[in-house]
């Protein structure tokens, strides 16, 4: 079985992911995670992230594995660098290149051979997994997912300017949702979940009962 979950930055894709996963027994597949793990490797070798030709080089020599929510490049455990804001920064523009996209989501595809998981993104009941037996689309305002980004940050001890982080998410977003290949947009048969003055367990509980529901038809 296959459920997807996209939506913009600061929707709580992640954790809402993560948690319905866990719940149903399914595996979790953050995708984010691996077009930040091939910014992050951009950024360390100086590649510039607007140099396709550099990236998609990169990227076939890459090792890219998951495991127990650790992710790794080339055997190096990198979960923490990803979030980093200087990474947040290049990640859209890495992620509008067709070519770099065309890597990933075979990536995102060989993960799901066989398996049972729950996948987060942005295009993934779009292009990557059109079949997908549930789709998720997850909003929230954008004062609400700007503040959710912050107080991440400030788990990890980095501190963020309210307004800043909006900015930036909103040119994210802007960047997101306006490149031609993998857009972030909502697929027609997707079911919109708006996650604004709801808890992480309420949105759970009513993601888990649409896929158990589904499953049934
Ligand atoms: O969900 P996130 O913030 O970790 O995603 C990081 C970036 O990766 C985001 O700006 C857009 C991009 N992304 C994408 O283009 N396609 C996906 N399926 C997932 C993420």
């Amino acid at each position: 079985m296959i459920v997807t979950i996209d939506g913009p930055a600061g929707a709580g894709k992640s954790t809402i992911a993560r948690r319905v996963a866990d719940r149903l027994g399914m595996e979790y597949l953050d995708t984010g995670a691996m077009y930040r793990a091939v910014t992050w490797a951009a950024l360390q070798r100086g590649i510039d992230p607007a140099d396709e030709s550099a990236l998609v080089q990169l990227i076939s020599h890459l090792r890219y594995d998951v495991d127990q929510d650790r992710v790794r490049v080339d055997g190096i455990d990198v979960t923490d660098e990803i979030r980093d804001p200087a990474v947040a920064r290049a990640v859209s523009q890495v992620a509008a290149h067709p070519a770099v996209r065309e890597h990933l989501v075979r990536w995102q595809r060989e993960f799901a051979r066989g398996r049972s998981i729950v996948t987060e993104g942005r295009d993934q009941g779009t292009v990557v997994f059109p079949d997908a037996d549930v789709k998720i689309f997850l909003t929230a305002s954008p004062e609400e997912r700007a503040r959710r980004r912050v107080a991440q940050w400030k788990e990890q001890g980095i501190q963020a300017d309210y307004e800043e982080v909006l900015k930036e998410q909103q040119r994210r977003d802007a960047l997101d949702s306006s490149r031609p290949v993998g857009a972030l947009k909502r697929a027609e048969d997707a079911i919109e979940v708006d996650t604004d003055g709801r808890t992480v367990a309420e949105v759970v509980e009513s993601i888990v009962e649409l896929v158990r529901g589904g499953s049934d038809r």
